[in-house]
């Protein structure tokens, strides 16, 4: 079946996996404390949507952070915990949790909600409200609650599990299915680096050409051009680019040959959730090899659900 990558099509296909990751028992009142009742979902929604105004960079982190917590031993806000029982390293230490960000947000919400609702749930909550915002409304889905915290925490576990972007294809797909995810979903869900950004480290493989897996030379050379500037600009060898080139400047889209047909380029439309990654990902102007190898299926079936249209 080919599937078109709309947002529609995206909507449909994030509800569905997210169905995997849903709970039980929905609290819509919380206790948060001094005898004030706050209504959940519109507490975190609030809190959500003030924060993406104030800082647009919180919501794809927001987005990542569930996939992040869900992956490792289920939506159990693992994630977020500071210390191990056993005072090990956490899943923040984590190699292939470089950059996660939103901790701040969703502690800030739980001080407001209080303990009748888990960390597990507003990570939930927040994501699918993230992902509402960043997508103008085109990606909406339901979530029940009532998740319980875990306590577990471990890089090593996080580390086992979380896909690294120098996966292969076979890699990917194995990951996935582990999870009860299908070639489709995966496809799916990856659309969700049309937002937010990387560090260098995340794709530096991308820019030898000894090793790098297809990219346009074009989008090659800007690009490693681009992360010098940036070692001084950030201030750090490490720097980060947007995953989307979208969200480039004008010159540097210019440089790399982007077709931008079919893509909306205008300011506004920075740091939208919508299918321009697959529009990218066809000219081979993705920043990871885990987004390329979504075309390089020997069935050709990833590469066709990638077909926008
Ligand atoms: C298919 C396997 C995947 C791999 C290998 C992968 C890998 C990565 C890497 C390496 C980064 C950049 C980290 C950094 O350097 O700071 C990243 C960012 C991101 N990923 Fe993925 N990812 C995958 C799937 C997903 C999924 C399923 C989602 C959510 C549905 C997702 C959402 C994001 C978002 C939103 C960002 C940007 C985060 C930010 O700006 O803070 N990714 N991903």
């Amino acid at each position: 079946m080919v599937i078109k990558l709309s947002a529609g099509a995206i909507a449909v296909s994030v509800c569905l996996s997210l169905a995997f990751f849903a709970g039980h028992g929905q609290p819509v009142l919380a206790d948060g404390g001094g005898g004030k009742k706050h209504d959940v979902a519109d507490t975190v929604k609030k809190e959500v949507a003030m924060s993406i105004k104030k800082n647009p960079r919180i919501g794809a982190a927001l987005v990542r952070l569930l996939f992040h917590d869900c992956w490792v031993h289920g939506c159990d806000g693992s994630v977020l915990l500071d210390k191990a029982p056993d005072g090990g390293s956490t899943e923040k230490d984590a190699t292939n949790n470089i950059g996660l960000e939103g901790f701040d947000l969703i502690d800030r919400i739980k001080g407001k909600l209080g303990e009748s609702v888990s960390c597990a749930d507003i990570v939930v909550l927040a994501a699918r409200d993230a992902t509402f915002i960043l997508s103008r409304g085109n990606i909406a889905y339901d979530v029940t609650t009532g998740r319980k915290d875990g306590v577990r925490s471990s890089a090593a576990a996080a580390d086992a599990v979380l896909p690294p972007s120098t996966f292969n294809f076979t890699q990917l797909k194995a990951n996935f299915a582990g999870r009860n995810f299908t070639q489709t979903e995966l496809v799916v869900l990856s659309g969700a680096h049309a937002v937010g950004v990387a560090h260098l480290s995340s794709f530096r493989d991308r820019l030898d050409n000894a090793t790098a897996t297809p990219i346009s030379a074009r989008y090659q050379r800007a690009l490693a051009e681009h992360v010098e500037e940036q070692k001084g600009v950030q201030g750090t060898p490490d720097p980060t680019e947007p995953n989307n080139i979208r969200d480039m400047e004008l010159a540097f889209r210019n440089a790399s040959g982007h077709n931008a047909s079919g893509v909306d380029t205008s300011r506004a439309a920075r740091g939208v959730l919508d299918n321009s990654y697959y529009h990218a990902n066809l000219q081979n102007k993705v920043l990871f090899r885990s987004d390329w190898e979504l075309r390089n299926d020997t069935t050709g079936a990833a590469g066709r659900d990638m077909r926008v249209c």
